[in-house]
């Protein structure tokens, strides 16, 4: 199974302000990633499935939680550690895992590929993409766009594979 990460971050890494993506509006970024995880599981931590900005995965969801006896909606599994949360999400090719901070600091040993949005200006923020080892990675992608009339800032997608 190819485990992929996937975050946008600002220019000091932030990914999160009070539960919420600390921008308002970037639609290319929610597209790109429709496009990148259509038809693949996905994989959660309990805050990110409480946000207002919640994704989620027609195919299967896991969200992880120390909760005992968490409630979800329906199309959401519940896993108490990310190996559980794996091995929930079965036998598939590729699995996305979709943050936020606290899951990816647990995750980010483990991914096979990182598809990075650098939203390029700076933001309120609470919660931030950890530095990885970008050496054990190669950029197999890496698209630059200038803001337009849809999207108020520059931003790039990146794509990492491990080495
Ligand atoms: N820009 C992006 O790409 C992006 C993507 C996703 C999220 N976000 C943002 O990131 C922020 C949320 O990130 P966050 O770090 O606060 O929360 P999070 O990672 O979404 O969820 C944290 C929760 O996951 C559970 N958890 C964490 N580590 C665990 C472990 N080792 N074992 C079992 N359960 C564990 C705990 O749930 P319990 O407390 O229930 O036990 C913990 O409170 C929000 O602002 C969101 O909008 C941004």
């Amino acid at each position: 199974m190819i485990i992929s990460l996937i975050v946008a971050m600002d220019l000091n890494r932030a990914i999160g302000y009070k539960n919420q993506l600390p921008w308002k509006h970037l639609p290319a970024d929610w597209d790109n990633l429709k496009t990148v995880t259509a038809g693949k599981k996905m994989i959660m931590g309990r805050k990110s499935y409480e946000s207002p900005d919640r994704l989620w995965s027609e195919v299967g969801n896991v969200v992880i939680t120390r909760q005992p006896n968490y409630q979800t909606d329906a199309g959401f599994l519940v896993a108490d550690t990310l190996e559980k949360a794996l091995q929930l999400v079965g036998d598939v090719n590729e699995v996305f895992i979709l943050g936020g901070e606290e899951i990816f600091r647990i995750s980010l040993s483990i991914a096979d590929r990182i598809y990075l949005t650098i939203v390029k200006g700076t933001f309120q923020a609470d919660a931030f993409f950890p530095e990885f080892p970008e050496g054990d990675f190669r950029e197999i992608r890496h698209d630059d766009y200038q803001s337009d009339s849809e999207n108020p800032y520059d931003y790039a997608f990146i794509v990492y594979e491990r080495k």
